[in-house]
C-alpha cells in the first residue's frame, strides 16, 4: 500500500471522533464523503475573506469571489480532461444535473414515439426525470437488464438499441452493487444510432482517473459531496457543440445576455446554465477537493480502494450466511450483502451501535433490489481513507449480529 493512512486520515477530522463511546468505522462513502481540513479551510477563507457575489461587482471581493469561483470551474475542466471550461457547468449536485439535461435535451431532441434507454441499476434521479420527459413528449422507455453478477446486460443493449433510440442514460458505477459500467462501450453502441449519451458520475468520479474525451460521452455528472467536497455543489459536464444547442433549464439572473419584455438573449456558455446566485463557495470547495485528491494521487486512490475491496471481499465472504450482491470483476469498493435470515436494517442497527456506519435499504434503487428479488441490503462503500482495521471490526460486528439473531 503506498499511501500513508496515518497521515491521510489526520487530514479528515471527523473520523476520529468516538460514537457510542467507540472509535467510528464510517463506511458509508457512497452515499457522502468526509471532507478534509483543506476543503474546509478553503471554504474558510472564503467566509472569513473573501465572499461577495460573483460576477457582479466592481469591487475588490466580487472579482475575488468571481477568479475563486472560475478558477474551480479550471481544475474541474483538467480533472475530468474536458476542451474547455464552457463544458463545466456547475449545479447543485448529479440529480439537478440530470433534470438539467432531461428538460433541455428533451426539449430540444425527443419527439413522441422517440425511445430514451436506462439501465435496470439507475438511481432513481436517473430514472425519474427521463420518465417526466417520456409524460410529457410521448416518448418511452426501455431498459437494460442486470445479469446475476450485477453486471449490464451488453447483448441486450444492443437489442435495445435501434432507430427510435434518441438518448441513452447509464450510470458509471453502481451505487448499489459497485459496478463499473463499460460506459466508452456504451457510448460507442449509442453513438452508432445518433442517440446522445449521459453518464451518472456519482459513484464513478472519486475512484479513478476520468477522461470525458476518451469515453466520448456527449454528457458527465457528479456531485460534490461524493468526492470530499461541500454538500450543494455539483458538475454537469456537456460538449460544448450540444450545451450551444439545447435552451437553458432555468432562467434568471446571471444567464442572460439582454432582457426585453419582448425578448431574452441568453449568456454564452456555461453561464446560459447557471441561472440565479450560484454556489460559489461549494465550488470553490469542490476545486479544493480536487486539488487534494490531485495531491494524494488519484491512482494510488484507486490502488488503495482496489486492496480494500479484495480484503473485505474475502473476509465477509468466509461469513457463513452471508450473500454478497455485485460480484462483477469490475467493482469499486463497495459490498452490498444480507445476512441470511437478518433483516438489513436489524444488520445496519447493531452496527451502528458499534461505531460502524453503514446504509441499508433499497438505495435509492428499487428496480434493482427488486429484480434480486429483495427489498434491500446492507452497504458497505469505502474510501481510500478506510484500513484494514476498519475491514475487520465490520467483520466483527457482523458475527456480533449473527449471535444476537441466535
Ligand atoms: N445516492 C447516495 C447513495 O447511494 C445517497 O447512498
Amino acid at each position: 500500500m503506498s499511501l500513508d493512512l496515518n497521515k491521510i486520515r489526520k487530514d479528515f477530522p471527523l473520523l476520529s471522533q468516538d460514537i457510542y463511546k467507540k472509535p467510528l468505522v464510517y463506511l458509508d462513502n457512497g452515499a457522502t464523503t468526509q471532507k478534509p481540513q483543506q476543503v474546509i479551510d478553503a471554504e474558510l477563507e472564503m467566509y472569513n475573506a473573501l465572499n461577495s457575489n460573483i460576477h457582479r461587482g466592481v469591487h475588490y471581493l466580487s472579482n475575488c469571489s468571481t477568479d475563486k469561483f472560475e478558477e474551480a470551474r479550471k481544475k474541474i475542466k483538467d480533472f475530468i480532461k474536458a476542451s474547455s471550461d464552457k463544458e463545466i457547468v456547475f449545479t447543485a449536485g448529479t440529480t439537478a444535473s440530470v433534470n438539467t439535461i432531461a428538460f433541455s435535451l428533451g426539449e430540444y431532441w425527443i419527439e413522441p414515439g422517440d425511445e430514451i434507454i436506462l439501465s435496470e441499476m439507475e438511481h432513481h434521479s436517473n430514472i425519474v426525470p427521463w420518465q417526466m420527459l417520456c409524460e410529457r413528449k410521448g416518448a418511452k422507455l426501455k431498459v437494460i437488464p442486470v445479469l446475476d453478477n450485477g453486471e449490464l446486460d451488453i447483448d441486450a443493449y444492443g437489442k435495445l438499441l435501434s432507430d427510435k433510440t434518441k438518448i441513452v442514460s447509464v450510470t458509471h458505477v453502481s451505487n448499489t452493487l459497485g459496478t463499473i459500467n463499460p460506459i466508452a462501450k456504451i457510448t460507442e453502441m449509442a453513438h452508432s444510432k445518433d442517440a446522445y449519451v449521459v453518464i451518472d458520475g456519482a459513484q464513478g468520479i472519486q475512484h479513478g482517473q476520468l477522461n470525458v474525451k476518451d469515453i466520448d460521452c456527449d454528457f458527465y455528472v457528479f456531485s460534490g459531496h461524493k468526492i470530499f467536497a461541500p454538500t450543494g455543489i455539483g458538475v454537469l459536464y456537456g460538449k460544448e457543440e450540444i450545451l450551444n444547442k439545447i435552451p437553458p433549464y432555468q432562467g434568471g439572473g446571471d444567464m442572460i445576455d439582454t432582457v426585453t419584455f419582448e425578448k431574452t438573449t441568453y449568456a454564452e456558455l456555461p453561464f446560459k446554465f447557471e441561472a440565479g446566485t450560484a454556489n460559489y463557495i461549494g465550488a470553490v470547495g469542490l476545486g479544493a477537493a480536487i486539488d487534494y485528491i490531485v495531491s494524494v494521487g488519484i491512482e494510488d486512490i484507486a490502488e488503495q480502494e482496489k486492496e480494500l475491496l479484495e480484503y473485505a471481499t474475502k473476509k465477509l465472504s468466509s461469513i457463513d450466511g452471508l450473500k454478497i450482491y455485485g460480484t462483477s470483476e469490475n467493482k469499486v469498493s463497495t459490498i452490498s450483502f444480507l445476512l441470511d435470515g437478518i433483516h438489513h436494517l436489524d444488520t445496519g442497527m447493531i452496527l451502528d451501535k458499534l461505531g460502524i456506519a453503514v446504509r441499508t435499504g433499497h438505495h435509492c434503487t428499487q428496480p434493482l433490489t427488486k429484480r434480486f428479488g429483495i427489498d434491500g441490503t446492507v452497504r458497505a462503500s469505502f474510501a481510500f481513507y478506510n484500513t484494514k482495521e476498519e475491514v475487520d471490526a465490520l467483520y466483527d460486528g457482523l458475527l456480533k449480529v449473527k449471535e444476537l439473531f441466535g
